[in-house]
């Protein structure tokens, strides 16, 4: 069987996480990396290998399958020309800024015969995953969820909404699509925001309803410290409380007493124990066995929806309704 040959635009932070795991997968080899700074890209190479491409145009001439790993605004602009060279996509989270791109890219997405994924990788965490498998046995009522950062300073990059498309981009939007996969699709929500410490709106509170009844609140702050954990979950059932702490723990609190179990995944592996490893797994199973990847472009286009919604709820103050 020929190896599925990746080629990797942005040979950054998470374009070498995804290549260090591609280089260890029998089913695939490291073809090709494009970086606008070129001795990135040659970095990246001396360890994990790949030809390193002068031009986007000579990176997808050299591959089958393309990683969108650069900063958020070039996601959509990079995903349609991939798409239009017939290359399978994993692109990186956010799918794209603002509604018209987000349509723009779905329609195209969805319109080609190669696999379009997105790098929503928490949905792939085993506490997550365990989350979701005990939620489907015992109807959650409502939960409260946190998704703070500690900076937007690293990358640089991070602070700048021009790049970002906003923070609810860079950092929450994990987190909604997280709340889609638990709960279901949103009805209804309220949000608040204001401006603190970083030139843009850096600080939220939201309520949200599900179509299901269910409900939850939500917080998300940019500069919170990197206090542990800095991502939870806390859902409530029927005497019961599942609690995750990030990708590390879940607590497991049943019945009248205050017994619990806590499950761990903090011997894992972080590639592992964050997804990237399972969704980039996922990525190779769809393009061999031609099936839909998990995490698909409708699915981006609703985490951009929701995060439009909430900037709309908060610049006019009315609540949001989704048909
Ligand atoms: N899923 C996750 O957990 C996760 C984690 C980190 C980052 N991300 C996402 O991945 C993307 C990259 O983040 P990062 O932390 O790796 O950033 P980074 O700054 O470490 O790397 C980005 C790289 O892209 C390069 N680049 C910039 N514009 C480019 C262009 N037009 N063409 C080619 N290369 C270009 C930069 O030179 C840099 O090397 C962002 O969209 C971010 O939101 C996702």
């Amino acid at each position: 069987m020929n190896k599925i040959k990746i080629g990797i635009i942005g040979t950054g932070f998470i374009g070498n996480v995804h290549g260090r795991i591609y280089s260890r997968d029998p089913r695939t080899e490291i073809a090709a990396l494009y970086d606008i700074v070129p001795e990135r890209a040659e970095a990246t190479s001396k360890t994990i290998g790949g030809k390193v491409c002068s031009s986007r145009e000579e990176l997808l001439e050299n591959c089958d399958a393309v990683l969108v790993c650069a900063p958020n605004k070039t996601h959509k602009e990079i995903a349609l020309h991939a798409i239009a060279e017939e290359k399978h996509v994993f692109c990186e989270k956010p799918f794209s800024i603002g509604i018209a791109d987000a349509t723009e890219l779905r329609d195209a997405a969805n319109k080609g015969s190669c696999v379009f994924q997105v790098g929503h990788n928490r949905r792939y965490a085993p506490a997550y995953v365990q989350l979701k498998h005990l939620l489907q046995s015992d109807k959650p009522h409502s939960a409260h969820v946190k998704m703070n950062r500690g900076e937007l300073v690293n990358p640089i990059w991070t602070g700048d909404v021009n790049v970002t498309g906003g923070f609810l981009y860079e950092t929450t939007i994990h987190l909604f699509d997280m709340m889609r996969f638990q709960f279901g699709e949103i009805e209804e929500l309220v949000a608040y925001g204001s401006q603190h410490e970083y030139p843009e709106l850096d600080e939220f509170s939201l309520i949200f309803k599900f179509k299901n009844g269910f409900h939850c609140t939500f917080a998300s702050s940019s500069d919170a410290s990197w206090h542990f954990p800095f991502e939870r979950i806390e859902v409530f059932c029927h005497h019961r409380t599942i609690m995750t702490e990030e990708m590390e723990r879940l607590l497991d609190s049943r019945g009248m007493d205050a017994n619990f179990e806590t499950h761990t995944w903090h011997m894992t592996e972080k590639e592992e124990r964050w997804g990237y490893v399972q969704e980039d797994r996922a990525f190779i199973n769809s393009i061999l066995d031609a099936i839909p990847p998990p995490v698909t472009a409708d699915d981006g286009f609703k985490s951009v929806e929701l995060v439009e919604s909430v900037y709309e709820a908060i610049r006019s103050g009315e609540r949001i309704r989704f048909e």
